[in-house]
């Protein structure tokens, strides 16, 4: 991974971080000092004064090391570096990064196929455990100290950053912030197309594919607690791991993979969950029983695929339309996390709800957690190299506090 030591300073506008849009590449010192760059933060982040208010935010700034994604790149080009960013103006919180994780998504931004992602460069990182260590005009002090989680769509991979308060979520103390980091993105996304899309509940058999993946293993969990029976596809070095959390698995590589999941629920499926895309839709709807539902939620197996990303989704979405008005008895929607962010309030409150229940069931041990392997911040290529390696259960995390 490089380290970005020769261009001009970040002064970021308050607020900037919340879209990880990093600027004009820019880079003070060598995040490789990890030292240095703890001393500088250790300064800076300490919970200060309160920013101040809207007629006068203030110049002060914090040194935060970040990575940052300058454009397509390997994981090997993945940029590290220190820059500076102003404390928290009204209504935000500043947030010490304690986990980060590193999600699919990613996968797609360093290609330039992730949906509507900032122009390069940016900070990518799809959610954060952190601790507020300082607050804007108009946010309760109160929060000062307090365990949150975040889901930022980019901009998690820092040292520290700027949220918009009302978007946090309390963490319970007692969970481990790597812990609690594999259920953010990852069980947001699994109970709300579980409970909110599906409906899935006691007795009704579920198919999860990628059932070791991050949404996967959160996914098989909610609904083995749901009470559903589930199956769940992934290659043989999981179905160990798989079978201990309830779930009967089913090797994804060998031919015939739909007439081994008719013979394993020869009824059909009360619902699947798809996000492979392309064949692999089709071949989901096929296997629902009357009043079943296909959950579509992504494109993994084409994240490679040429062509417009655009066109690719108007396409799955004509599809599933197609599909779900035919009088055949079942339905197959499109799953978006954060579909309906336009309506803000009722947006948050289905987040704040939804995330606090996943974590509430993480805290209780009803959820266990699979980290795969946490890495510094620095080391953010070696963790999207092992994340993209097709090998892990659970979720690669970064934690940013650490030095090595
Ligand atoms: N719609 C939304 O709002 C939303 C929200 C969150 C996530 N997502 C999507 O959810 C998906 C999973 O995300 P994640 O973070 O859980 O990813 P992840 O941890 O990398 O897991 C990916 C899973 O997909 C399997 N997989 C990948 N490529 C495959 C292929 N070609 N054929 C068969 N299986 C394949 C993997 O199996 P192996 O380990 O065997 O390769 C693994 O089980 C991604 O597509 C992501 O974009 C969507």
């Amino acid at each position: 991974m490089a380290q970005d030591d020769g261009s001009p300073r970040i002064a970021a506008k308050p607020g900037e971080t919340s879209s990880g849009q990093a600027g004009p590449a820019s880079g003070v010192g060598s995040g490789a000092d990890g030292g240095a760059v703890n001393r500088a933060l250790g300064a800076a982040v300490g919970p200060g004064p309160a920013a101040a208010g809207p007629e006068d935010p203030g110049p002060e700034v914090r040194a935060v090391t970040e990575v940052v994604l300058p454009g397509l790149v390997e994981p090997s080009g993945l940029v590290v570096r220190t820059a500076t960013r102003s404390a928290p103006g009204p209504g935000q919180a500043g947030v010490r990064v304690d986990a980060a994780g590193v999600s699919f998504a990613e996968q797609g931004m360093r290609r330039g196929r992730y949906p509507g992602q900032p122009p390069f460069p940016f900070v990518p990182g799809y959610d954060l455990v952190g601790t507020v260590t300082e607050v804007g005009a108009g946010v309760d002090p109160a929060l000062i100290g307090r365990r949150v989680a975040a889901l930022t769509k980019t901009g998690a991979w820092t040292t520290w950053t700027v949220r918009t308060a009302a978007d946090l979520v309390p963490v319970p103390d007692e969970v481990d912030a790597g812990k609690a980091e594999t259920v953010l993105v990852n069980g947001v996304t699994a109970w709300q197309m579980l409970h909110r899309k599906a409906r899935v509940g006691s007795g009704a058999a579920v198919l999860v594919h990628g059932a070791n993946g991050g949404v996967g293993s959160v996914l098989v969990q909610l609904a083995r607690h749901a009470g559903a029976r589930v199956v769940g596809t992934a290659h043989p070095r999981h179905h160990d791991r798989l079978r201990a959390l309830g779930v009967e698995p089913v090797d994804y590589r060998e031919d015939g993979l739909a007439a081994r999941l008719r013979a394993v629920a020869p009824g059909g499926f009360d619902a699947v969950f798809d996000h492979l895309g392309g064949e692999s839709f089709r071949r989901s709807f096929g296997l629902l029983r009357r009043g079943g539902t296909l959950v579509c939620y992504g494109t993994a197996a084409q994240v490679d695929a040429g062509g417009s990303v655009l066109l690719q989704f108007v396409r799955i979405f004509g599809r599933l339309a197609v599909r779900t008005v035919l009088p055949n008895g079942r339905s197959a929607t499109f799953y978006n996390l954060w579909g309906g962010r336009r309506r803000v309030r009722r947006f948050r409150r289905r987040l704040h709800e939804d995330l606090s229940e996943v974590l509430r069931l993480l805290s209780e041990g009803v959820l266990t957690a699979h980290v795969a392997e946490r890495f510094p911040l620095t080391q953010a290529a070696a963790a999207m190299e092992l994340a993209e390696s097709r090998t892990v259960l659970g979720k690669v995390v970064l934690e940013p506090q650490r030095t090595r």
